[in-house]
């Protein structure tokens, strides 16, 4: 068997999502790139130290977040929001934070931290080669 049915759908959906705006919000940064995943194919994010410890970093063009809890472990989500479809804009106090009605995601796990959602973020695949994240 290949990749599993749950990276395809997410990597899908993280590409489609970055074609469609569900609000004012969600489209405010006007964000396009070549550099979306359109397939199943991993995609490079860049160097892995520019994720902090402890911390998260947003890959808005990717549609990706991708966090770091404990040295060299990263954690690596969709950063479409599962309420409406809108995408995460920040990161704030360790949540990713959707801009169209307020959910809040932990950005170490994905779950809601605080709603309208109710569902967790995606999980996509993360790893480290040469030093640099792919995703996928
Ligand atoms: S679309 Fe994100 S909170 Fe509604």
């Amino acid at each position: 068997m290949s990749a599993s049915p749950d990276r395809r759908t997410v990597l899908r959906g993280a590409a489609l999502a970055g074609a469609v705006c569900f609000g004012a919000a969600a489209c405010a940064s006007g964000e396009q790139s070549s550099n979306r995943p359109s397939s199943d194919a991993p995609v490079e994010l860049g160097p892995a130290a520019e994720v902090p410890v402890g911390g998260a970093k947003l890959y808005g063009a990717q549609r990706l977040l991708v966090s770091q809890p404990t040295k060299g472990a990263f954690k690596c989500f969709s950063i479409v929001c599962t309420h409406m479809g809108a995408i995460l804009n920040k990161i704030e106090k360790g949540q990713g934070v959707c801009p169209l009605h307020g959910s809040r995601f932990e950005a170490t796990t994905g779950k809601v931290a605080q709603g309208p959602a109710t569902r967790p973020l995606e999980e996509v695949p993360v790893k480290v080669k040469n030093g640099t994240l792919v995703a996928g």
